[in-house]
This record gives structure tokens, sequence and C-alpha cells, in this order.
């Protein structure tokens, strides 16, 4: 949540920080700002909205070698031009931009800046405030840095420039994600590698709580007792057309159409010379060792969890639990002899999912991440990582990650399966090359998708989405689709359940959207739908081959009955993204939300 960037070098810094803003916009999008030195002073930049408003008001003629830019999604405080970053101290020496949410500024507010005004209502000023301070009372900027760092609680990425100290930049971390970028005669900040692949590939990964002293000649990396560090440069390897939209007029809908491309980039990946799925060994010791698993995830990666278990439970003969990450770290269950804990995370930076991961390394817990960001928090974090291949995800609403983090799972259980002498009597690669097709045909069906949309969502203000087994979880995902982008109030039930409260909802006209790829449960779901129906509802059905009836809106190509919520989602996320369009809605920046969210 909230995205830096930083620039230190020769060239006017205002373009390439506003470029830089804009690919991380997916981190926050409600105010920005930058701050460029000046000649003799700092020049600061901020309004509400987005980078496009930010940009309409900077002034051409302003020119710097040094900048630092924020992109925010509020926590304290409204999203408003006051308190966008970057926030400046009294007498505007000091101008700093801070991701994450500083716990104890009340505290610090009170015992050392009870008679500094504050300008803004952000948790953010005070850090600057106290930088300020400290230097007017006679320390040097790197001692007032240090001092204020070691008083603060909570997380941050930060960065800092001192008017009077023209060629660095000040940049810290705690919890929050930071990097520095290295260049030939500059060097640059980003909260992710993204934002200044424009200018360079090569990046320091920072650490909590060390000082960073960026000047354009070079970077000197600190304890906070001013030793100095050496850290060896990594290689980002991203390519820049997997970060553009290209022809598409969304991310989103870019996404989807990857999905049957990640299938198959998946299950290359997981392949050894033989052909033969394959995880490391030490992973698969940790899964042979283990009594009991705890999935830690939160949203999209919660409902990817869901089914993780039953991969796990139904091939592997492993006891699973599925938790929403910001619950579990502070009501944890009793926990057996040997838990592995499996963290699920799209970005890896998910804080509610990281407090879990703090307290269960604090037990001694066996981790690990199953992440789309190699290099992430929770994948440096845990002892081990699975990477989901599904290249970089920029439209908030997930869609390629849920379907990558399926395939992986059961790609976990299958290996796993196979150690433990259990014979799935199916072959996983052959039925995921089958699931990559059927992906296919949802995704060249879109005008079935559209029609569903208009005919089931163009004027309702609710929708249920219902199924049984696994198409409940399938059916938690699509609701969480479509309320995210569309703003529809969408809920997920099992079929079974609707008639103990829910069924009161339901009136002439309410859509729902009944998923059948279960056959055991098939005649059950139709059950359910007729209750509906029989009140008032428009059902929408989406089945499988070999489950069908006359009626149903959509039928899916026959898959592995375990591996259907892969293809059954997909056209859930496109009635989604349709619904979205349909109502005029900001399909890839869906209001108050954000991509990456790092704060608890
Ligand atoms: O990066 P993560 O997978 O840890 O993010 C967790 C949720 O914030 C995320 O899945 C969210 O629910 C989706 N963006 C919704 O589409």
């Amino acid at each position: 949540m909230c995205g830096i960037v930083g620039y230190i070098g020769e060239n006017d810094s205002k373009e390439i920080l506003l470029k830089g803003l804009e690919k991380l916009e997916y981190r926050g999008y409600d105010s920005a700002g930058i701050a460029v030195r000046n000649g003799s002073g700092i020049t600061v930049f901020k309004e509400k909205g987005r980078i496009a408003d930010l940009r309409a008001i900077v002034e051409e003629d302003v020119f710097g070698t040094t900048g630092i830019g924020h992109t925010r999604w509020a926590t304290h405080g409204k999203p408003n031009r006051v308190n966008a970053h970057p926030h400046q101290n009294g007498n505007e020496r000091f101008t700093l931009v801070h991701n994450g949410v500083i716990e104890n500024y009340h505290h610090i507010q009170r015992d050392y800046l009870a008679d500094v005004p504050m300008e803004s209502d952000t948790d953010t000023e005070i850090i600057v405030q106290l930088i300020g301070k400290f230097v007017e009372e006679g320390m040097t900027t790197e001692e007032a840095f240090s001092k204020t760092l070691g008083l603060l609680k909570g997380s941050y990425a930060i960065a800092l420039l001192d008017a009077e100290e023209e060629e660095t930049i000040f940049v810290a971390k705690n919890k929050s994600p930071l990097l520095v970028g290295l260049g030939e005669g500059f060097n640059v900040v980003a909260s992710d590698a993204m934002a200044m692949l424009q200018v360079t590939d090569k990046f320091l990964e920072l650490m909590d709580k060390e000082i960073v002293i960026v000047r354009k000649e070079g970077v000197e990396i600190l304890t906070l007792e001013g030793e100095s560090i050496n850290r060896q440069p990594f290689t980002a390897e991203i390519d820049m057309s997997d970060i553009e939209k290209g022809t598409y007029p969304h991310y989103m809908l870019k996404e989807i159409d990857e999905q049957p491309a990640v299938m198959r980039k998946i299950i290359q990946a997981y392949q050894d010379e033989n052909d033969k799925l394959v995880i490391q060994p030490e992973i698969l010791d940790a899964l042979q060792e283990a009594d009991r698993i705890h999935i830690i995830a939160a949203g999209t990666s919660y409902h990817a969890g869901l089914i993780g278990k039953e991969y796990l439970e139904k091939m592997a003969g492993i006891p699973v639990e599925v938790h929403v990450s910001s619950e579990f770290g502070y009501n944890m269950p009793l926990l057996s002899e040997k838990p592995l804990f499996i963290f699920i995370s799209q970005s890896g930076e998910t804080a509610d999912s990281r407090q879990v991961l703090v307290k269960i390394k604090e037990l001694g817990h066996t981790s690990l991440t199953i992440t789309n960001v190699a290099g992430s928090t929770l994948s440096r974090e845990a002892d081990h990582t699975l990477l989901l291949y599904a290249g970089p995800e920029i439209a908030v609403a997930s869609t390629k990650a849920y379907t990558a983090q399926l395939a992986v799972l059961s790609i976990l259980a299958a290996v796993t399966a196979e150690a433990r002498g259990i014979d799935l009597g199916f072959n996983l690669v052959q039925e995921l090359g089958i699931v990559a097709n059927a992906i296919q045909a949802q995704i060249d069906a879109k005008e079935e998708m559209e029609q569903i949309a208009s005919e089931f969502l163009s004027t309702t203000r609710n929708c249920f989405f219902i199924g049984r087994v696994m198409d409940y979880f399938v059916g938690l995902e699509g609701a969480l689709k479509l309320k995210e982008i569309s703003y529809i109030q969408a809920e997920g039930f099992a079929g079974g359940e609707l008639k103990h409260g829910t069924i009161a909802l339901i009136e002439e006209g309410t859509p729902v959207i009944a998923l059948a790829t279960q056959e055991a449960v098939n005649l059950n779901i139709r059950g359910n739908v007729k209750e509906v129906a029989a009140r008032g509802a428009n059902p929408c059905i989406i089945s499988m081959e070999g489950l069908q009836e006359a009626g149903d809106s959509l039928v899916l190509p026959k898959v592995h009955e375990l591996l259907s919520p892969l293809v059954a989602v997909v056209p859930l996320q496109l009635i989604s993204y349709f619904a979205a369009l349909h109502r005029d809605c900001d399909v890839d920046k869906p209001r108050n939300l954000a991509k990456s969210v790092t704060v608890e």
C-alpha cells in the first residue's frame, strides 16, 4: 500500500518520478505527490486523485536532478491534498515520503512534538517533524534520521530529502518493501522494481532497520549503529512487455487472457528433464514430516487456499486447516506437534499474512510461501518458496494469480501423494493441459459472458453465488471478483445453507449464479436452484459437460473434477469484468482498494 520512488542523478527527475509512480499506482491511488530539489530549495507538488491529476499540476519549468515521489492509499487522514505525501517539517528543510503505518505516532507527538503544529492528519508527518526537531537540537541529519527510526513502532518505507544536503536521499525500511536501483551516474529508490525498470534492472535489496544513503555516485548501507554493510545487487528479471497493457483496454482482461499460457508455464517450470512433476526435496520433506498443514492467506489467495485444502487432503491425505491471516495471529487454534504453515500470497507482501509468519517463526514452526513474486517479504522470510510463474499481475482484481495458485497447489499435492505412495489414478500434467484448453475456450467465448453480465447484472443491486463442495469455494471467489470491481453487493454461499437464513433476501429477479461442476452434488445444487427460483430468483446455471441440463446458461468443457475450479472461475472473472464495464467502473483500480496490502 502506497508506492515510493526516488531519483538522484544528472537528468531532470520529474518525468522519471511520474513514470515510476504510474507503474506503482496499483499500490494506492487516492492522492499522489512529488518533491524535486530545485536549485535553492525543494518544490513540492501534490494532488488528490490519480497520477494523471498530479501530472496536470506539475510545472514544466521546475528542474531538479534529485526528487522523491509517492502514490497513496490512505490509512490515517482522508485522501486529500493536505494529507498527500510528501510531507515537510515546519521550516521545510526536510521532505519525506512514507509507506506503512506508524503505530505509536500519538505517543511520539505527545512526548516529543507537543509544541509543533501539525499540518496534516497523517501518522507520517510526525516522522519528518521529529527529524527536523532533532536537527534543530544539534544533531546531523543522519543522526536525527537514525534516532527517529529507533523511536518508530510499526511499518515503514521512507525516503527523505534534506534541503541543505543536496546530493543525498536518506532511505530506510521496516516491514514495508523498498529497493534501491543502481545506474551509471544515477541511483533510484522504488517500492517495486517495476517502477524503475525504465532506467535500470539492477537492484539492491534493503533489509529492515538499515539506513541507506543514496547518492548519484553510490549507495551506502549502514546498520542503525552506523556500521557499513556490503551487499551484492541482483538483476530484476521482468520483461517490460509483461507490465504494459499493450492493445488491451484493461490489465484485468489481459491477465484473464494470459491464463492458458500461465498454466503451460507452470507445468514446464515444475517438470524435470523426464517430464516428471517435481518440487524441491526439502519442501517435500517438510510436507512429509507435517502432521497438519495450516494454510494462511487473505482475499483471493484465501479462496485458493480453500481449494488447496481439498487437493492436499484428497490427493496427499494430509489434514489441512485454512485460515484468514488477519484473524489467525490473534486467535491461534491449538497447534499440533509438527504443523507446517503454507502462506499463499500473490504479492508476497500482505502484512496480515506476514504478522502470522513472524509469530509462527518465533514458535519454531516450518513455513512455505507460495507466491508470484520472487524475493518478496513472505518469500524471503519463510523457510521455503514455491513460485507461481504467472508474470506480474497489475489489475487489483486477482485473476491469473488465483488459477496459478490452484495449479501450483495441485502439483504440490500430487508430488506429495506420489512420495507417500498414493496412486492418484490420473496424470496431472495431462489434466492441467486439458484445463489450459478449457480455459482458452472460455476466453474465446467472451461474448457469452458479456451477454450473461448484461442479462443478469446490468440493473441489479445484489447477486448471490451458490455452489456445493468445491463449487462453493469458487462461488466465494466469483462474489469477491464481482463486488470488488462492479460494486454490486455479491455474496457466495454453500447451496444448502441458503435456506438457513439468506433465502429471505431473494426477491423477484434477484440474480443467483449457480455452479454445477461436481457430480456427487449435481442434484443437490439443482434442488437449491429450484428453491430460489420458486421465490422469484433469476438463476444463471454454469455447469460442466456431462452434468448439464436444458436451460443452463453456460456449459464448461469437461475437465477432471478436482481441477474444475480452474475453469469454472474464468467465466466468473469475465462476467465480473463486463458487469463492471457496463457500470462504467474503473476495472483495474476499483475504489478504496490497492493491489498490495502492506498494512495490517
Ligand atoms: O497479494 P496477496 O495474494 O497476499 O493479496 C491478498 C488479497 O489482498 C488479494 O488476494 C485480494 O483479495 C485480491 N486483489 C482481490 O482480487
